[in-house]
């Protein structure tokens, strides 16, 4: 498998190029019966759509997605759905410098190692464009999650080493990346609300693996942490620990949440909460020392348009593989013990062939 697909139960497979005709994705696994109209994906399309900021590409497109199958009369019907946004805004002219000279920081040079060739128009699979796949796909899981009392936040948390709410400070931090054009990163939280405790696998489908997958496949994302993450490797246990306390009811809490919602890979009921830090966006319009594919020493400047800063768009992305992780774990979590199977198929017990008068 060439890794395109997520998921074992909610099984996404994302497919095309920045600049080939069309993007998508095939989502399998959906249940049958969820009200689902292209408005509710594209709610959350409109979110990643470039040229709404000015800190993000000035790429016009419409993005408009189409549902290709899977859902009749309004409603999913259990069958594979198929999402299409058709590229409109190529300008392929625009990276044709790019062809063959390798850009620092971007996936040029890796593709070719591995492939041989490459789509150099945009970064083909490697653009940010090929999130538009799993933005839809989330979109269709958040709906499902939604009807499961779970709510998906994301927010920015810093950019360029300063507090996202130092507002001032930030704008004229990116005024001058922009000036000097040059790009930044940052880092942004995802919070995940309503998971019951008891979801996530103990060994390698822990919640806090899937959920660092998830991050981390999202392009320019180079570090994740849940929680408190890399802070808790300089504390001690008993400032590190959530205490459990019972209230009036006997309903067991946690006095704080360092954990971030997780332990031992299973939620523990509280918040969920996923950071993700954000590399600067590697094709700047400044001068850069790199080589052509033929290996010869030479200067890039790349004339395309690309977002000074991936975060913003970014957020939307977080929140769909956030959406995506915990639903199939929600799923997987559906035969976790026998006791639910025999409530769900409506028997106490289950040895072989029951007798038709239903008892064994
Ligand atoms: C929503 C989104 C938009 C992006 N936009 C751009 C862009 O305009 N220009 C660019 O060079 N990289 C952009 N990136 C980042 C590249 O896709 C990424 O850095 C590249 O594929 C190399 O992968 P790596 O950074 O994970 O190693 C974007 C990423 C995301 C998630």
């Amino acid at each position: 498998m060439a890794g395109s697909s997520f998921g074992k139960y909610f099984t996404v497979t994302t497919w095309g190029e920045s600049h080939g005709e069309a993007v998508g994705v095939v989502v399998d696994g959906c249940p049958a019966g969820l009200p689902l109209a292209e408005a509710d994906i594209q709610a959350w399309l409109d979110r990643r759509r470039p040229g709404q900021s000015r800190y993000a590409t000035a790429r016009q497109e419409a993005d408009q997605v189409q549902i290709l199958s899977g859902v009749f009369e309004g409603l999913t019907t259990g069958t594979p759905i198929s999402l299409m946004v058709k590229n409109k805004d190529h300008h392929s002219a625009d990276y044709s410098n790019i062809k063959n000279t390798y850009r620092p920081g971007h996936a040029d040079y890796t593709f070719d190692a591995k492939y041989g060739f490459r789509d150099y128009r945009g970064g083909g699979r490697s653009s940010g464009r090929e999130t538009l796949g799993r933005v839809a796909a989330g979109a269709i899981a958040a709906k499902i999650l939604g009807k499961l009392g779970i709510l998906i936040e994301s927010r920015i948390v810093s950019i360029g080493g300063i507090e996202a709410e130092r507002e001032e400070e930030v704008k004229a931090f990116l005024e001058q990346v922009m000036a000097e054009k040059d790009s930044a990163g940052g880092v942004a939280e995802c919070v995940i609300w309503g998971v019951p405790a008891g979801v996530g696998e103990p060994v390698f489908d822990k919640l806090d693996a899937r959920l660092a997958e998830a991050m981390m496949s999202i392009g320019a994302v180079k570090g994740v942490e849940i929680g408190d993450g890399f802070s808790v490797a300089s504390r001690r246990g008993s400032e590190n620990n959530d205490a459990f306390r019972a209230d009036e009811n006997g309903t067991i809490y946690k006095k704080t949440n360092h954990a971030g919602g997780v332990l031992g890979g299973i939620s523990d009921g509280s918040r969920i909460v996923v950071r993700a830090a954000f590399k600067p966006t590697p094709s700047i319009a400044r001068p850069q020392e790199t080589v052509t594919t033929t290996g010869e020493n030479t200067e890039l400047v790349i004339h395309g348009r690309h977002d000074p800063l991936v975060l913003q768009r970014a957020l939307v992305v977080m929140e769909a593989m956030a959406a995506l992780a915990v639903l199939d774990l929600m799923l997987a979590n559906m035969h976790a013990t026998l006791a639910g199977i025999q409530k769900f198929y409506g028997v106490e017990s289950f040895y072989g062939i029951i007798p038709e008068d239903g008892k064994e």
